[in-house]
């Protein structure tokens, strides 16, 4: 799969994702579903945004017992999305459970990304309330590579930790990397932050947008513009 901005869908209902995706005539942009949408509105929305045709990264971030996220994996197996993912901190044992679970029958399955560190998580938050010592970049790094050791595409983590993470773990290995802005946007609650043009440079595979689409004037021409950015 090549480079690509993915849109991240974060809408209450299905009718304001469908009011939204019909702003596009000409493309079938990536798509994200996150956990708001999908809880509102279930494996129908999924399949509804399938059949017009968007790829999808269904971000679930599954986080549990492995004999669970296996069985939880192989109902989304089923769903025929492009990509989704998990928590690393799940363990080693975890993540080749879901791969297992994802794995269908003819032997295909959809990419499957590890979270590593939320981007909301502060390195002293992480100290003291999940007692992991030293720095987030070692601890991406970490988690980067068991997942790697587990089988897994990749990891979801910040596009200025995605040359780190290809450097430890090989440039096949994805980065999938949200927290982008224009270099003129407003920034909202995201902190460690870069253009998509940046983006590129420090290895992202794939650059996930939310607000500086989702909430443009122009949402297509936003959408253009990314593109422009990140893949030319
Ligand atoms: O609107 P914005 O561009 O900030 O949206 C970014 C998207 O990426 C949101 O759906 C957010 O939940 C997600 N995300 C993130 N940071 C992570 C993981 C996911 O911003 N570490």
């Amino acid at each position: 799969m090549k480079r690509d901005v993915i849109i991240a869908c974060d809408f209450a209902s299905a009718e304001a994702t469908y009011a939204f995706l019909d702003l596009f005539t000409e493309e079938k942009p990536f798509v994200k579903i996150g956990m708001e949408l999908y809880y509102a509105e279930g494996p129908a929305i999924v399949r509804e945004i399938r059949r017009r045709g968007h790829p999808v990264f269904l971000d679930l971030k599954l986080h549990d017992i492995p004999n669970t996220v296996e069985k939880a994996m192989r109902v989304l197996s089923r769903l025929d999305v492009q990509m989704v993912n998990l928590h690393a901190a799940g363990t080693k044992a975890m993540m080749e459970a879901a791969l297992r679970g994802l794995t269908r029958e003819d032997g295909t399955r959809p990419i499957l990304l590890a979270v590593t560190q939320l981007t909301s998580t502060s390195e002293e938050r992480m100290h003291d309330e999940l007692l992991i010592r030293g720095s987030i970049a070692d601890c991406v790094c970490h988690y980067a590579w068991m997942a790697k050791e587990a089988g897994l595409d990749g990891v979801v983590c910040s596009p200025l930790e995605a040359g780190m993470v290809k450097e430890k773990c090989g440039k096949e290995f994805l980065t999938v990397t949200p927290g982008i802005r224009f270099a003129d946007g407003v920034v909202g609650d995201q902190v460690r932050i870069t253009t998509p043009a940046r983006a590129k440079e420090t290895g992202s595979d794939f650059i996930v947008v939310g607000r500086p689409i989702t909430a443009a004037e122009d949402p297509v021409a936003a959408y253009r513009q990314c593109v422009k950015e990140f893949r030319e």
